[in-house]
């Protein structure tokens, strides 16, 4: 039989008593986290939002509420009436561990089955079954306490924003195809049977749109959703902080954005300081081998190319040589080594070359090819110290415009910095990037894209270019975009935009569209940009993203109320899901034969 609640009202959270409520009347609500039968006595932790606060029913003092608590399963949903006392031995481990409280009253407000696995912070169910059962992994300490931070640090930012005179401002999300790279989410209307909106992958025309509407300080917490393959940095639909501003000089959004991130790392107990480290993009490649490094740790690359002069034909080397000295790694073993290699080979090395530094000198296979000399040389280039280990990768293929070598041995530096331990846990490393290219090479189309998307401004001097038939020229333009870098992990990405007309549809031309096309796919923002736009820029940040660091959680999945698996699934709701026939009828909607998986 349960009880009713009643008129009865909560008066504390468990997790905040403490010894200052010693001999308060309390009235508690939660789940039954553990239960201990003592016979004359039976202890349950109470658990709710805030913790666990012990309760105890005691057969002499109580024994209506005693009997009724003998009943009492994992989970089940209670309230309890009941006085404080101070705990003659304290719990350490908990919040509320100087007081229990003593039970007059149990109402059993509602029973549970028993759950898949133990509500309990040590992770034992695997991440398929706790996102089946998301409700009840929800009630852990650290899915609860992320959800809590990021709710505080959504507060903060909105806060912020407000404080610097931009609008929050809602934009749509059925709307048409907003080009950030990755594939649209559809969705087919009723009333226009055939025709289909797309969820945005972004605001950015909006936003554009709503700075050209005079509103000059825009900004939205704001999902996004985009149908692209997913990684523990990635989900289906994700959350920006999306920002635009009117007539903003790059350190213009730099100062609101460092501003936000201060604010909010405080909120996380993270003390940080603005302006934040500048870095170009060829500096960022040259000395980490990525756009997005991480800076708590050195091991920075150096170009050895000039020392293989000699043995780039046995060696079969076709591109740059780049180095790094990892610290201490002299010592590891030919397993270890083989391992490296390995890895390298897999990002497509071609050569993964070793010189050993010790105090006596220098050891490397390469000895027979190079000569001690230049191996010596070598380690020197590479600042290598005795008992380092000099890494050096030459690259199989060179995509136009990128140093291939040095891309693969940055990611090994990140792979050696995990391995030999050198990565702090408490720096913060924020870092803008700047000096992006207009466009990049894409492979898979054997074309010049949008290095970030077509909105981007671009460096003056460089706009002639644009109708220059050659690859080389226009992979040379340089862009006015940027990023914010946070440990290794690309927060944010925005840019001055173009503002001009004229060339905006030049730039669509430039990326291949026809007049068609351009009409078709943009006209609206093309006519829109005619009616007096003024310079613009803005950025987003991803939320998800700032929100997984501020908890020192590795995935974002952990920072996310319902996310989705890396097969974009929501296992608790079963979505995607088949529909009726009626519902594709209606939308005038035929479905091919599908081979299901
Ligand atoms: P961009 O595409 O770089 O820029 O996205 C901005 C930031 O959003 C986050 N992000 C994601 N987070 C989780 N899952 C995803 N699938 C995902 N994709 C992106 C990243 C990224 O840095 N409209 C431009 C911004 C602008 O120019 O103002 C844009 O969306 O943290």
């Amino acid at each position: 039989m349960l009880d009713s609640l009643g008129t009865l009202q909560r008066t504390h959270y468990c997790g905040n008593l403490c010894a200052a409520d010693d001999g308060k009347e309390v009235v508690l609500m939660g789940w039954v986290h553990k239960r201990r039968d003592l016979g004359n006595l039976i202890f349950i932790d109470l658990r709710d939002r805030s913790g666990l606060a012990q309760i105890v029913f005691n057969k002499e003092q109580h024994a209506a509420a005693h009997a009724r608590a003998e009943e009492l399963r994992s989970e089940f949903v209670v309230a309890i009436t009941g006085r404080v006392v101070k705990r003659q031995k304290a719990n350490p481990d908990l919040a509320s561990g100087e007081v229990e409280i003593i039970a007059g009253e149990l109402r059993i407000l509602n029973t549970a089955k028993t759950p898949p696995f133990v509500v309990e912070d040590e992770l034992t169910a695997n991440e398929e079954t706790r996102l089946r059962y998301r409700y009840l992994d929800l009630r852990r300490t650290k899915p609860r306490q992320n959800l809590a931070l990021r709710h505080r640090v959504i507060l903060e930012i909105r806060k912020a924003m407000d404080e610097m005179g931009f609008y929050e401002i809602e934009t749509p999300m059925l709307t048409r195809s907003t080009p950030e790279g990755a594939r649209d989410y559809l969705v087919p209307s009723r009333v226009h049977p055939g025709q289909f909106y797309a969820l945005p992958q972004s605001p950015q025309i909006f936003k554009q749109i709503l700075m050209i509407g005079g509103m000059d300080r825009y900004f939205q917490i704001v999902k996004c959703f985009r149908d692209e393959d997913l990684r523990a940095d990635r989900q289906p639909e994700f959350t920006q902080l999306d920002l635009e501003m009117s007539f903003p000089t790059q350190d213009a959004v730099f100062g609101v954005i460092e501003n936000v991130m201060v604010r909010a790392c405080a909120v996380a107990g993270i003390t940080v300081k603005g302006p934040f480290r500048r870095l170009e993009y060829k500096d960022a490649i040259r000395r980490y081998g990525s756009d997005k490094p991480d800076l708590r740790f050195g091991m920075v690359l150096h170009d050895v190319t000039a020392h293989f002069a000699a043995a780039r034909e046995t060696l079969h080397i076709e591109g740059n040589v780049q180095a790094l000295a990892a610290p201490g790694a002299a010592a590891f073993s030919r397993k270890q080594l083989d391992e490296i290699a390995e890895k390298a080979k897999s990002l497509g090395a071609r050569g993964v070359y070793w010189v050993k530094v010790a105090d006596a000198g220098v050891s490397s296979p390469l000895e027979k090819n190079l000569g001690a000399e230049t191996l010596k040389q070598i380690a020197a280039a590479a600042e290598a110290k005795p008992g380092d280990l000099v890494v050096a990768v030459s690259a199989k293929e060179q995509i136009l415009g990128t140093d291939a070598a040095a891309l693969i041995a940055g990611q090994l530096r990140l792979l050696l910095a995990e391995q030999l331990k050198l990565v702090p846990a408490d720096r913060w490393e924020f870092l803008w990037i700047t000096g992006f290219a207009l466009f990049e090479w894409s492979p898979t189309d054997k074309c010049v894209v949008s290095a970030q998307h077509p909105f981007t401004g671009i460096v003056e001097e460089d706009v002639p270019k644009l109708e220059d038939a050659s690859d080389e020229v226009r992979l040379s333009m340089r862009s006015k975009g940027y990023d914010l870098v946070l440990n290794g992990v690309e927060l944010g990405s925005g840019s001055i935009r173009i503002h001009q007309q004229e060339v905006q549809d030049r730039v669509f031309k430039a990326l291949g569209l026809s007049e068609e096309q351009r009409r078709n796919r943009f006209g609206f923002f093309l006519d829109a940009l005619t009616y007096g736009t003024p310079p613009h820029g803005g950025i987003a940040l991803g939320l998800d993203r700032v929100t997984a660091l501020l908890a020192g959680e590795k995935s974002i999945r952990e920072v996310i109320a319902f996310p989705k698996t890396a097969k974009a699934q929501d296992l608790m709701a079963d979505a995607p899901s088949d529909v009726d026939t009626d519902q594709l009828e209606m939308l005038g909607i035929q479905l091919k034969p599908i081979e299901k998986k």
